[in-house]
């Protein structure tokens, strides 16, 4: 969380960090600042509201300089205010923090800050602990201090009696660097690097870069020269724009198709499933007796689907653990147990924390992560990256289609090495899912129909979703997508478990949205759903399109899915409430891309 940047070089810091932080909000957008380092002192500037308000605020003050940091903010400690905006000033130290420093409270009592800090933040805390270790040498000053911090963080320092240097040092929390042709470049993100260069690295946890306007230098913490290992961003660049589309949010819906192909192609082998590219052995699926799924939120609900997907084709228990709450259930994981880690950003520290905990425990683990080198991905034994290409949108969509898209290949992949299916199922069953991107085409090109559905529900204040089995676990994620985006208050529930309480809440004004798109569970869905209606909700029912329906019953709004296979109809029928979603969002005039309070990557636990 936070958005983090640095400058130094030969052109104006400003203008770099101000489009970069535009390019960083979705990381938070609590307050932003900037900080500029120069002859004349350090220069700071802050307000709570947006980038483009720190823009307006700049456009006033004019501040200039050739070395800066700057900062936007999701709040965790303090609340949302000009004063605990970052950048934090203490004596000759002005820093930027994301993460979480969690003694803060012993280090302003250690170092008597009381009465001192004009802010209610940890970080400023930071700020005072380097000044206080600050004798001329930064390294020592930054080393002594990381040292006194427990928590999580990613800084960047500049010393005023430093011009023309940040020093940055993190734990757990990301920074990335590279050269930028006329300086050096720091960033929480690629996102704000991709601008200026393709070749970035991760800094080392718990080593100090210090970025100069002719290059950077690394070192470890006992003041040993570091070597820099180069990255490579393997984006397409001109994703990272919208493209022409109001939001990203509709952008990244109408790019699945293409980044689904462009995630299992590359591991399709004469028509069978392929990780040789990941070196993913196939003992690793064939031995364990368990899968443990850890992941949050969208992530964890295409963990869902998975689960339905392993345990029906390969027969063996899947547990699908929210990882903020896997270290709380005295988890039973051992080398039995195959553990797969699913992360977008590949930084959601409670995802991050699971998985090393299991590790621990001598689990074999897979990540499905999108962001490339992210620390999630490099935390696992193995990581098969999903192509989606940058997802901006603080809501997911593509990542969650393609983090799909390669559970499909892992559960094929299974099965072969498991010898349990024939050539012809094998095949039969990839097939289907190179069909997967015609087939979302196909619902893309009737999103004017799917907007005029979802007008159904705009103005309602709940809105219930049902459905059985796989149904049931993409409706968890059609729910979340339109509570986060649309701020309607929304609940998945599994249809036949209504009638145990939650149907006392159905009455005319609560719009249903079903959907049944399992051949077995058909008329069971069908129904619970006369129960809902008879209730007086209205429904909305997205079937398949070869099904018939009763013309006797009240149809009053039907969504025909293409069909496929039914382990498939998942990926159409997500597409559909997706768009709902953010059809939704749109009509209201909401800002589709940055719902309140949320923030595109976790790292607070
Ligand atoms: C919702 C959404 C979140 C994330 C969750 C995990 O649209 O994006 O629920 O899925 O915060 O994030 P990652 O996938 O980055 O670990």
């Amino acid at each position: 969380m936070c958005g983090i940047i640095g400058y130094t070089g030969k052109s104006h810091a400003e203008k770099i960090m101000l489009d970069a932080l535009e390019l960083l909000e979705y990381r938070g957008y609590d307050s932003a600042g900037i900080a500029l380092l120069h002859q004349g002192g350090t220069e700071i500037l802050k307000c709570t509201g947006r980038v483009k308000d720190l823009r307006n605020l700049c456009a006033l003050k004019k501040p200039e300089g050739f070395c800066g940091i700057g900062h936007t903010r999701w709040a965790t400690h303090g609340g949302v205010c000009d004063a605990n905006a970052h950048p934090h000033r203490f004596g000759r130290i002005t820093l930027i923090h994301n993460g979480i420093i969690e003694n803060y409270r012993e280090l302003t009592e250690k170092y008597a800050l009381e009465g001192h800090l004009r802010s209610e933040t940890d970080s400023e805390v930071v700020a005072a602990v380097v000044e206080h270790f600050y004798a001329g040498d930064p390294y020592s000053a930054i080393r002594r201090t990381v040292l006194k911090l427990k928590g999580t963080f990613a800084l960047a320092i500049m010393f005023d009696d430093q011009p023309g240097k940040i020093y940055a040092v993190r734990n757990v929390s990301p920074i990335v660097a590279a050269l930028t042709g006329d300086g050096a470049i720091l960033s929480s993100d690629v996102a704000a690097i991709v601008p200026f260069t393709t070749d970035y690295f991760v800094v080392p946890e718990f080593h100090v870069a210090c970025l100069k306007p002719d290059g950077i230098e690394l070192y470890d913490l006992s003041g040993d020269q570091a070597k820099i290992d180069w990255l490579k961003v393997d984006w397409d660049v001109s994703r990272s724009g919208k493209g022409g589309y109001p939001f990203y949010m509709e952008k990244e819906i109408m790019e699945q198709p293409e980044v689904i192909r462009e995630t299992i192609q590359p591991r399709i082998r004469d028509g069978r499933p392929d990780f040789s590219q990941e070196q993913i052995p196939d003992e690793i699926l064939s031995g364990c007796r368990r899968i443990c799924v850890i992941a949050c939120g969208t992530a964890m609900h295409a963990g869902l689907v998975g689960k339905s997907l392993i345990q029906a084709m390969i027969g063996i228990h899947v547990d699908v653990v929210m990882a903020s709450e896997f270290m709380y259930n005295d988890p039973v994981v051992d080398k039995n147990t195959l553990v797969i880690a699913i992360s977008q950003s590949g930084e959601t520290i409670d995802t991050l924390e699971a998985l090393k905990f299991a590790r621990k425990c001598g689990s074999p683990s897979i990540s499905i992560v999108n962001v490339k080198g992210a620390s999630i991905a490099r935390a696992s034994e193995y990581v098969i990256y999903t192509n989606a290409g940058p997802e901006i949108a603080v809501a997911s969509t593509k990542a969650y289609t393609t983090q799909l898209a390669v559970l499909y290949l892992l559960t094929a992949r299974m099965a072969m090495a498991r010898g349990l299916w024939s050539d012809e199922k094998l095949s039969d069953f990839m097939k289907e899912l190179q069909r997967v991107p015609e087939v979302l085409e196909r619902v893309l090109e009737t999103k004017e129909e799917i907007h005029r559905l979802s007008g159904t529900i705009l103005n309602a204040r709940d809105v219930f979703m049902i459905g059985r089995g796989l149904d049931y676990s993409i409706l968890l994620e059609g729910s979340l997508k339109l509570k986060e985006v649309s701020y309607i208050h929304s609940e998945a529930h599994a249809s036949g478990e209504l009638k145990h309480g939650t149907i006392a809440l159905i009455t005319e004004d609560t719009p249903v949205i079903a959907v049944v798109t399992q051949e077995k569970l058909k008329s069971k869905e069908l129904s619970n759903i006369r129960e809902v209606q008879s209730r007086g909700a209205r429904v909305l029912l997205l079937i398949k399109e070869n099904e018939t329906l009763d013309e006797g019953e009240k149809w009053s709004c039907v969504y025909r899915l293409p069909k496929m296979e039914d382990p498939f109809m998942v990926m159409p029928a997500s597409v559909v409430l997706q768009l709902i979603a953010y059809y939704v969002s749109l009509d209201k005039g909401l800002d589709v891309d940055k719902p309140r309070n949320l923030a595109k990557v976790v790292t607070v636990e």
